[in-house]
């Protein structure tokens, strides 16, 4: 690694730019998430807490620690660190509105009742997303229980995973959750707790969309929100594609506020506000 140091000054731990480089590199090849330039600041403040904790004292030995054999357990902690969760329950509300409204309360209406209902969070972050699925499934559906019905959430990150399974968030999330649908949250002083049945519809599961996914579900509707916009177009390309694989022929995709699908797939039809529907 060459000695080229950016604004070291006043840093801890020297950080110099083929480091940067380095390990813009390896996320980029084991995420897809695009890391410019500008975003020197945020890697350096996110890793600075691995550095410490691993008792390093330089970006040049955590970067020579990846490339041990050993350091391949530092990988999942740098892809943690790494990632950015910003999440909330009920987050682009009017997705849920839809779901509940459009896809859900039809279904739920349409005789015979279709009693099987598959939904995938992908990206789910800490879980408020997939929860916030099954309060709406719970309020669309009056016999939920006679239903199959079941919610996938799949993350690359496991801290947050860890606290989807948990199912408990800081007393600050409660607001978020329409006053109608807080039958199921538990609350104390400081937390707020998911019942347990929400809980038993939900699996969690570990899963790299970059990588093969060990899926056989055709979904009736997938939330991918605010995960691609850390991607380049052509792994936006690929992901969409393989998505649209995974959704019934007219199922439902739900995206993120800034994402959008032009010139990135067109197996979709725009039906909504970042809601679209599988065509092809
Ligand atoms: C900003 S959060 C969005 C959470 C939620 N979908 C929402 O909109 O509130 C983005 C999530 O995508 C996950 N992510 C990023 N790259 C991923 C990948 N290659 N495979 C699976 N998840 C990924 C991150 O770990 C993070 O939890």
């Amino acid at each position: 690694m060459t000695q080229a140091v950016i604004k070291n000054e006043q840093r801890e731990f020297s950080f110099s730019e083929d480091e940067f480089r380095f390990l813009a590199k390896l996320v980029g090849e084991l995420t897809g998430i695009v890391l410019a330039e500008h975003k020197t600041d945020m890697v350096y403040s996110r890793l600075a807490r691995r550095l410490r904790t691993l008792n390093l004292s330089s970006f040049a030995e955590y970067c020579d620690l990846l490339q041990t054999e050993e350091g391949q357990e530092e990988i999942p902690q740098l892809v943690n660190a790494i990632t950015t969760n910003l999440t909330s329950f009920f987050r682009e509300a009017h997705h849920f509105e839809h779901l509940r409204d459009t896809v859900l309360r039809p279904l739920a209406a349409s005789p015979p009742s279709p009693k099987r209902l598959r939904l995938w969070s992908a990206g789910c972050s800490a879980g408020m997303e997939p929860y916030s699925i099954a309060m709406t499934l719970k309020s669309a559906i009056p016999n939920l229980d006679a239903w199959d019905a079941r919610i996938l959430a799949t993350d690359i990150d496991t801290n947050m995973l860890r606290t989807g399974v948990c199912g408990e968030y800081p007393l600050s999330e409660f607001d978020h959750i329409p006053p109608s649908l807080r039958g199921d949250v538990q609350r104390s002083k400081e937390r707020i707790r998911m019942s347990e049945s929400l809980q038993k519809r939900i699996t969690f599961n570990e899963l790299n969309l970059l990588e093969s996914w060990p899926i056989k579900t055709q979904f009736d509707a997938i939330f991918c929100r605010n995960v691609v916009i850390y991607f380049d177009k052509p792994t936006q390309q690929t992901l969409f594609s393989r998505l649209a694989d995974h959704l019934k022929p007219g199922g439902w995709l739900y995206i993120g506020h800034s994402e959008n699908l032009h010139n990135v797939c067109d197996r979709f039809e725009l039906v909504g506000r970042t809601i679209y529907r599988r065509i092809r």
